[in-house]
Parts: structure tokens; sequence; C-alpha cells
């Protein structure tokens, strides 16, 4: 970082904008393998929270490999990179008073635990979204597991990249037992728990 950077306070804090719109901001963490229902749950969630009128946004890996991290690939610095600019930028939406979903694989136990420091504790939630592999494989949404079987996509998590299974998610669900509305509530019901909602 450049020596002459110094940090500017804002003048509407955190607790503001708690106070103004009645929920606590924070980061909705999901993990977990290609297909396990990550982007699935991260759009219902979020749908759920704007019904109730409440400020939420999604940030999705494949779509912010189209934007702002499409000069990453998926070795392990560029995945590394990839969860720190995410981090980064979840930070900024939880700054501005939103609930946040991630919808990353982020398969190293190193890069979501450097995410989960950048956060005051209570904010970023992890959701760990198990589903057995062969599961996962069998949905093959995009038809990525057939091709990395077939050796056409390099360094593909679960298959010739590993996934590191949290050690202490916050939420765990497992998609191939829980439909969408039931693993919707227990997330909600986490976050009205935790007083979050
Ligand atoms: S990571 O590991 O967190 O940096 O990955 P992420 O940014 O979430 O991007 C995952 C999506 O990219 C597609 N894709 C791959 N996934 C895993 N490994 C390899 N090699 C790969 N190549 C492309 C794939 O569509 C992933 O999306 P999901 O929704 O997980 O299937």
């Amino acid at each position: 970082m450049e020596k002459n950077i110094i940090w500017h306070r804002p003048t509407i804090t955190k607790l503001d904008r708690y106070k103004k719109n009645g929920y606590r901001s924070s980061v909705l963490w999901f993990t977990g393998l290609s297909g396990s229902g990550k982007s699935t749950l991260a759009n219902a969630v979020d749908y759920e929270l704007f019904q109730r009128g409440i400020n939420s946004y999604v940030l999705d890996g494949d779509n912010i490999r189209h934007g702002l991290n499409s000069d990453l690939g998926f070795s392990k610095e560029d995945r590394n990179e990839n969860i720190r600019r995410i981090g980064e930028v979840a930070k900024l939406f939880v700054d501005s008073g939103q609930i946040v979903a991630t919808a990353f694989i982020s398969p190293f136990l190193q890069d979501r635990e450097l995410v989960r420091k950048m956060f005051p504790a209570g904010e970023f939630i992890e959701i760990y979204l198990h589903c057995p592999i062969d599961i996962c494989e069998n949905r093959d949404p995009k038809g990525l597991y057939k091709k990395a079987r077939k050796g056409e996509i390099p360094e593909f998590t679960g298959i010739s990249s590993p996934y590191e299974v949290p050690g202490k998610p916050e939420v765990v669900i497992s998609t191939n037992k829980l439909t969408i509305e039931q693993s919707v509530m227990k997330i909600i019901s986490y976050l009205e728990e935790r007083k979050i909602l």
C-alpha cells in the first residue's frame, strides 16, 4: 500500500445504519462444491430478505469472474486473490448497511479465515453447503464435471483440486436432504436467533 494514504472515517456509521434499518448488516458466506447449490440458495435467501424489505445483494462467483475478477483463473494463487477481493467487496456492502450473500466455492480454509478476520465477530456467517460429490456430479448443471473427468478442465474442485471442509461453520446445510424452502428457513432462523433480523 502507498504510504501517503490515510483512512477517512465515514460520517454515517454502521451503527447509524442499523438503527435506521432495524437489522444488522452482515455477510452470508456460502461455500461448497460446484453444484452444491450456492447460487440457488444465495438467491433464494436474497429473495426472502427482499420480500421482508431488507436490503440485500448476491455476489456470485461466475458473475464476478465476468468483470471484477476476469483476470483470475483457478490456480491456488488466483483463487486466493479471488476470495480476498470478494472479502473486501463484501465488507463494503456490509458497511453500506446491506446483507450480502456470497456464492463462491472458496475451497481453502485459509482464504475463508482471512475473510472472516475482515469482519467484527458475528458479522461473518459461514454457511457450508454439504453435498456428496457424486450427487453434485450427477446434478452437473453446467456439464463441468463431465468435462473435468475428461481432463478438459484443469484444477477442477473436488476432482483435481481440493475442497477443504469448514471446521466450524455457523450453519451447515445438507442440500441433498433439505428442500430449498427448508434451507432458506434454516438460514433465516439463524439470523433471527442471532438478532441480525
Ligand atoms: S473459487 O474457487 O472460489 O475461486 O471459485 P469461484 O469464483 O466460486 O468460481 C467457481 C465457478 O467457476 C466455474 N469453474 C470452476 N470451478 C471450479 N474449478 C474449476 N477449475 C473451474 N473452472 C470453471 C464453475 O462454474 C464454478 O461455479 P459453481 O457455481 O461453483 O459451479
